[in-house]
């Protein structure tokens, strides 16, 4: 395994928070200091444009971009980028595909987004599978979690939708992105809540989610945590 860590964000369902996840992440550990890759592997090429539009802006320094649409590819461009960063984000086409097997394959982290929603759950359900048989392929644990996107606040769906996946041992960050506006107006501005400065909900999510995410993949990288500015 690579000394760099590596977090695959990916799930089967588009439009979950894929992306928005893989940036505010990138974001917001490039802002403590880590110097962190970004590798898109999905067609649509969205995070592609998100970082270009922020990157022009003065956004999104200490991150490294590059996209590899050849699944052939994908590990090597994978292991390259990581002798450059202190951690590698990857945002996987939204299918099962062989682009996902490898990228989860190198992974120390499977990261499955997913609003409370039934389509979405399913999806998620599938995710953890593929991630299941790259693990067979490996021979080693590949931790998968999900964290919940796009929350209505005030409705049951969401203790509903927790509560189903409680009673399948799937498991979930702690953090909830809520709906907010917020994410999408940074999004059109090609920055993140953070870069862009202004909901402290939202910022709150962002930091909660990435030091719980932080946790699981520099628990054994002490070196990598201390490169960090932040306390
Ligand atoms: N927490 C959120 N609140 C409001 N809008 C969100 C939130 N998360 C994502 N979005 C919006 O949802 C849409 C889909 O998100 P995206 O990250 O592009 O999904 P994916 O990459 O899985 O297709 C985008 O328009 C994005 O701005
Ligand atoms: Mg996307």
């Amino acid at each position: 395994m690579s000394r760099t860590p590596i977090v695959t964000v990916s799930t089967g369902k588009g439009g979950a928070g894929k992306t928005t996840t893989t940036i505010v992440l990138a974001d917001c550990w490039a802002l403590s200091g880590l110097t962190v890759g970004l590798l898109n592997t999905d067609p649509n090429k969205s995070l592609r444009r998100w970082y270009e539009k922020g990157a022009k802006k003065g956004y999104f320094e200490n991150i490294i971009f590059r996209e590899e649409l050849q699944e052939r590819n994908i590990i090597s461009v994978a292991r390259r980028l990581c002798d450059q960063v202190d951690v590698l984000l990857i945002d996987v086409a939204g299918v099962a595909s062989v682009s996902l097997l490898k990228s989860a394959g190198i992974a120390d982290l499977v990261i499955i987004p997913a609003q409370p929603n039934e389509d979405d759950f399913i999806e998620a359900i599938n995710t953890k599978e593929i991630v299941k048989e790259a693990e067979e392929l490996t021979g080693r644990a590949i931790p998968c979690k999900t964290v919940i996107t796009r929350a209505k606040s005030g409705t049951t769906v969401l203790e509903h939708t927790a509560k189903q996946l409680e009673k399948i041992n799937f498991p979930l960050f702690s953090t909830i992105f809520y709906d907010r506006t917020i994410f999408a107006k940074a999004r059109f501005m090609g920055a993140t809540p953070i870069s862009y400065g202004a909901n402290t909900g939202a910022i709150s999510e962002i930091e909660a989610f990435s030091n719980e995410v932080r946790q699981m993949i520099f628990v054994k990288e002490k070196g990598a945590v201390k490169k960090t500015k932040a306390a």
